[in-house]
């Protein structure tokens, strides 16, 4: 079974993630191992469908392992991921006596991982904090590296902290039950990382999605391994992801401002400037976060060949590499100028100037000032990305 280590500045931090079907089964052990032998009270924070599904096996293995457990729901969706749900998370923690010593134990997708983490940073000063990820985003994204928080008036996780886990265990199994949408948004997030990761990387989630997936379904199709050879191919992919976010983040912890080499914890925000942007202005209710890196990967792919930094044949197999990950949701009535109006709230400027994610070949991102790139080549890209989700899936 994969194990990828992350490791950050303060050693004593450092955790590691486990990768398999199955390792729910073990998460009363692995916390006991992984934590202080104080330990004696778990909140497992999650949501009433996920919990549906996994939330038994969870409990039984804490309760197996002597810990007392209370569970916290909150609602499913991003709409839930807001102060007044991590408010009312304290509350049922604080309600529940867990001491410095106990645990929080995040069960669900990134926003469970994301609003469980950020009260865990928050009660006491910060408690231990366990996350069981559940989504393929969660799973070789939102899971590493330590970023929680919520979203507030001013902005979509405008307000957080850095807070590791203590242990990750991401059970491959969950993987099933996702629906199509989450399976391809989780897709294209896997398709960034390759895009800006490297070309191995990227090959190999592309021979991946060829090979396991079907055309009408590829995203859910290929998160079903139906032997045990194609379930340990899964989890090499998913420790593959995990351990390029776990070196990233080990290089460039804090994300810090002043970098903005191609090993700068801001690459992986390539596809997301555009993105965020179309979340905003379709008010979050039209397309998943990992559907819309999809359009913004594409609209800053198609930026990158304008300003002929990456190869048009690139650009080619990065189209066709999304549309094997499973149809977008149409955005070409989405309107570019509406869309370039939401660039200027991206919150990872400095100094008021907008940062660009672009590539100058697949697995080889370059960042680049706005000031560098001009409005029209912009506006073309995003234009052109919107009305790309007919891009035929190739099969080769
Ligand atoms: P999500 O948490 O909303 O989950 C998507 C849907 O899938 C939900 O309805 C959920 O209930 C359901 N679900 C979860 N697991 C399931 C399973 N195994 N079977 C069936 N249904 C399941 O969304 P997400 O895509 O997992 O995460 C998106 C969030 O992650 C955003 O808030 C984003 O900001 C955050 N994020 C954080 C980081 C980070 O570094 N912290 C990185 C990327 C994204
Ligand atoms: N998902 C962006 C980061 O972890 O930095």
């Amino acid at each position: 079974m994969p194990t990828v280590s992350v490791n950050v500045a303060r050693s004593s931090e450092n955790y590691d993630i486990e990768i398999g079907g199955g390792t729910h089964e073990r998460v009363g052990a692995s916390l006991r191992q992984a934590a202080s032998a104080h330990l004696r009270r778990v909140a497992l924070v999650s949501n009433k469908r996920v919990f549906k599904l996994y939330g038994a096996a969870v409990e039984t293995s804490l309760t197996q392992a002597r810990f007392s457990v209370t569970t916290v729901f909150i609602g499913d969706g991003e709409r839930f991921k807001t102060w007044r749900t991590a408010e009312k998370v304290l509350t049922q923690v604080a309600q529940a006596k867990l001491e410095r010593s106990d645990a929080i134990v995040a069960l669900g997708g990134g926003v469970v991982g994301d609003l469980a983490g950020f009260v865990a940073s928050l009660y006491l000063r910060g408690i231990t904090f366990v996350n069981l990820p559940t989504t393929l985003l969660a799973q070789i994204d939102s899971s590493v590296g330590g970023k929680t928080g919520v979203n507030t008036a001013h902005g979509k996780n405008s307000t957080g902290t850095f807070h590791h886990p203590r242990r990750v265990l991401i059970d491959t199994a969950t993987l099933r039950t996702l629906s199509r949408r989450d399976a391809v948004a989780g897709w294209c997030e896997a398709i960034k990382q390759g895009a800006i990761g490297g070309i191995e990387l990227f090959e190999m989630t592309r021979n991946y999605l060829r090979d396991a997936g079907d055309a009408d379904n590829a995203g859910g199709a290929a998160l079903s391994p139906k032997s045990e050879q194609e379930s340990a191919r899964l989890s090499n992919l998913l420790a593959a992801h995990v351990a390029f976010k776990a070196d990233i983040v080990a290089n460039d912890e804090r994300e810090n401002i002043e970098r903005d080499d191609h090993r700068s914890r801001r690459i992986l925000n390539f596809g997301h400037t555009v993105a965020h942007a179309l979340e905003a202005v379709t008010a979050y209710r039209r397309f998943r976060h990992g559907e819309a890196v999809g359009y913004g990967m594409l609209a800053a792919a198609e930026i990158s060949t304008r300003l002929n930094l990456l190869p048009e044949t690139d650009l080619q197999t990065l189209r066709s590499c999304i549309a094997l990950a499973g149809n977008l949701p149409p955005a070409a009535d989405v309107d570019t100028e509406a869309v370039m109006s939401r660039l200027k709230f991206d919150k990872k400027s400095v100094g008021g100037t907008l940062k660009w994610v672009l590539l100058k070949q697949l697995g080889v991102p370059q960042i680049v000032d706005e000031t560098d790139v001009p409005r029209h080549i912009i506006k073309a890209g995003i234009h052109s990305s919107l009305n790309a989700s007919a891009v035929p899936a190739l099969t080769s």
